[in-house]
């Protein structure tokens, strides 16, 4: 254990638990897919797809929509029966568990509160129905109006409410019978975007609190970065990649990946050579003089065409040949500019005729470049920022 976990475990009342239990080979995880597919007819919406989840993270599942991650969520909770695979929720085998038996609730897409009863009466259904003493049902429904700040309005109808507060109230309903395990499909996406950013922040401090795994499925990656302790990249059925929302943006795996997370600039490269020790290799950029090095893992070798990206805000524009150890720098000419008031954006013609975006903080009060349009600029960023895709 580090000196930053010791401290970070200490002012919490909670039990240590690993940060980031995925890369600890020990580690269980809490929820196990394997193999998992489901056809509707000949059409595979979930194909064949294996999944780790942990003990308390914040998990999500991120792609467009029709993608297949409602159909796999509802696998999860028991709505939907497997064609093939295997779902183990803490040691257990769901395949003849039925979904009120799982440790597991869902808050649905359209949250479905009913409009008849109060926040209080829609909190308690679920306790009323499980036939708890009245007692307990008063404690629990107190304590999660408190947690979902509530209390004050427990005595209206949903139709009373905003759609932020409504939003709670389902939020509420399914927490109330302390699942291990919480589903969300698209919790936030009948809010505004203002409201969705502020209950995104509830919503990760409501799980802290609670330390409930939570499975969220969503659609926008703004939201599954600000979320996530991990992200699954999910198009047709399939996983393409599943990360760190750092690594996904950062290493994408591939365009489809790269493309999902804001923009980004793809450059054409040919592979010049590869150290296969330090896992880097050398490529020529778009056929200009450009030489690059990046991190590689194994899979190249000389002479391979390949895509290398590079996000707009790592690179930076000068009128001055910039100096430096292992920079990537190549040449062209301003295009276009846009200011945005806290950055600005310039759109630069590269010597292959390609546009390069880059993004530049304005953290100066007065900008020390001034950049005109048909500028000859040089571009440079770290060679660290190169991602070499491979497709
Ligand atoms: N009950 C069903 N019968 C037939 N096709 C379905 C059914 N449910 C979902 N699908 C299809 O499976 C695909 C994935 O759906 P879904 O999991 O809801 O996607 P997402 O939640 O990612 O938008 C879609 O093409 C959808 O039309
Ligand atoms: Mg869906």
């Amino acid at each position: 254990m580090n000196n930053e976990n010791t401290i970070k475990a200490n002012q919490s009342a909670k039990p240590y638990v690993a940060e980031t239990p995925w890369l600890d080979p020990e580690a269980v995880p809490f929820i196990q897919i394997k193999g998992l597919s489901k056809q509707f007819d000949d059409f595979s919406a979930v194909d064949n797809v294996d999944l780790n989840i942990y003990k308390g993270e914040l998990f999500t599942i991120l792609g467009g929509s029709g993608c297949g991650k409602s159909t796999l969520l509802r696998m999860l909770a028991g709505f939907e029966t497997p064609n093939a695979g295997q779902i183990i929720i803490d040691g257990i085998d769901m395949a003849n568990i039925p979904a009120y038996d799982r440790p597991i609730n869902m808050m649905f897409q359209s949250y479905a509160v009913f409009p008849h009863m109060t926040v209080e009466q829609n909190i308690s259904y679920g306790l009323k129905k499980d036939k708890l003493a009245k007692a307990e049902i008063a404690t629990r429904v107190k304590d999660m109006l408190e947690l979902v700040q509530l209390s004050e309005l427990a005595k209206r109808k949903p139709n009373q409410l905003s759609g932020g507060q409504r939003q709670r109230v389902a939020l509420a309903r399914a927490l109330i019978k302390q699942p291990k395990v919480l589903l969300l499909d698209e919790p936030l996406a009948a809010l505004d975007k203002k409201l969705r950013e502020q209950t995104q922040f509830e919503l990760i401090n409501l799980q802290y609190e609670l330390g409930i795994t939570f499975v969220v499925v969503t659609h926008d990656q703004e939201e599954a970065m600000t979320l996530s302790t991990r992200v699954a990249v999910m198009d047709a059925g399939k996983f393409i990649q599943i990360d760190t929302p750092t690594q996904v943006y950062e290493s994408p795996h591939n365009r489809f990946v790269a493309n999902f997370f804001g923009t980004i600039n793809f450059f054409n490269a040919t592979v010049l050579s590869t150290d296969p020790e330090a896992q880097t290799l050398t490529a020529q950029l778009e056929k200009t003089g450009t030489q690059l090095e990046a991190k590689a893992e194994g899979r190249f070798s000389a002479s391979d065409e390949v895509t290398i990206a590079v996000r707009p805000e790592k690179i930076s524009v000068s009128q001055e040949r910039p100096e430096g150890d292992h920079l990537t720098i190549t040449k062209g000419t301003v295009e276009d500019l846009a200011y945005y008031g806290n950055r600005s954006v310039y759109r630069v013609r590269s010597q292959s005729g390609r546009i390069i975006q880059v993004s530049a903080q304005n953290n100066q009060r007065s900008e020390q470049l001034v950049l005109e349009w048909d500028d000859e600029v040089y571009l440079s960023w770290d060679s660290s920022c190169n991602v070499v895709l491979s497709e």
